[in-house]
């Protein structure tokens, strides 16, 4: 993990209004082109992490760095901020406030002043990544929920972040919509976004993920996603179970199906192409 911080956070602390601390003396980093997944149990602080990543909470005690600059809270530094991070909240009805998608979409670059020329390039070219051109002029209201999610990823997309944080991402979306959803990301991710999801779903981390970062109540401990989450002492803490690909994995591996070094599958295609090379066990003959 070699690549550079591009945001952190440094001994951070949170806690809302007369509440215990969520978060204390955190440090955290998101490195530039690592597909990030954050997992943790209910009420371990996820979201609350993203809000402080981005800018929408203000950390106690601690400090959030970009490049290892340190935030100013001030309309300068949050507008700076805004422009590399950028966070979709879980539930699109928090975000969408617009009239009609494209209203809503532009309505983060019209706020940089931006010409229109560029505001409109900016949403075309956000709309068509998330494969909603064609809905540009439905009323928000009418959308149906997957399709208010994408409007609410378009509308942090068009601000070009370089640090795309979504909370909880595919939560709601029928297989096919997660699927069209982590092509999306992929596309962004090859256009160098760097992209952050918190999720409840191990199997995908697994897949998606470069770096897992597992919260739990001692802190956040980040390393290479297959590595990290096979660790079942954080995985425990952080209420998780095993990823699919690794059990199957440590199987493969007691049978002398897969040599050690070599990585474990993370789906079942990945599985075929792990065992194809070996031949199907005997069929019994009939009598
Ligand atoms: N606005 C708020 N006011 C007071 N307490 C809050 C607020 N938001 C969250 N909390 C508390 O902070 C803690 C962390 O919540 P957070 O939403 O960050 O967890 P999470 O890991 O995102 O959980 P989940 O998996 O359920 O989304 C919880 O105990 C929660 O009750
Ligand atoms: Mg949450």
């Amino acid at each position: 993990m070699s690549e550079p911080v591009l945001v952190a956070l440094r001994g951070a602390s949170y806690a809302y209004e007369d509440g215990p601390a969520v978060l204390s003396g955190l440090d955290f980093e998101v490195r530039a082109g690592r597909a990030l997944a954050l997992l943790g149990r209910n009420g371990s602080g996820k979201t609350t992490l993203m809000r402080l990543l981005s800018g929408g909470l203000r950390p106690h005690s601690g400090q959030l760095t970009v490049e290892d600059r340190p935030v100013r809270y001030d309309r300068r530094g949050l507008t700076l901020l805004r422009t590399t991070v950028q966070l979709v909240v879980q539930d699109p009805d928090d975000q969408l406030f617009a009239a009609s998608v494209f209203q809503d979409v532009s309505f983060g670059p019209l706020n940089l002043g931006l010409p229109d020329t560029e505001v409109r390039a900016r949403v075309d070219e956000a709309l068509t990544a998330l494969d909603i051109s064609a809905l540009a002029e439905r009323p928000t209201h009418l959308l149906s929920y997957g399709q208010r999610k994408r409007t609410a990823i378009a509308g942090a997309v068009a601000m070009r972040p370089r640090v795309l944080i979504l909370d909880e991402p595919t939560a709601g979306l029928d297989p096919d919509g997660q699927e069209r959803l982590i092509a999306t990301l992929d596309g962004l991710r090859a256009s160098g976004t760097t992209v952050v999801m918190a999720t409840h779903d191990v199997d995908l981390a697994l897949r998606w993920a470069d770096d897992a970062a597992l919260l739990t109540p001692s802190g956040a401990v980040t390393g290479p996603a297959e590595a990290t989450l096979a660790r079942t002492d954080l995985l425990e803490q952080a209420g998780l179970r095993l990823p699919w690909g690794i059990a199957v994995a440590g199987l493969l591996r007691a049978q002398g199906l897969l040599t050690s070094p070599a990585p474990g599958p993370r789906t079942a295609e990945e599985l075929a192409a792990t065992t194809s090379g070996h031949s199907a066990p005997p069929v019994p003959a009939d009598n």
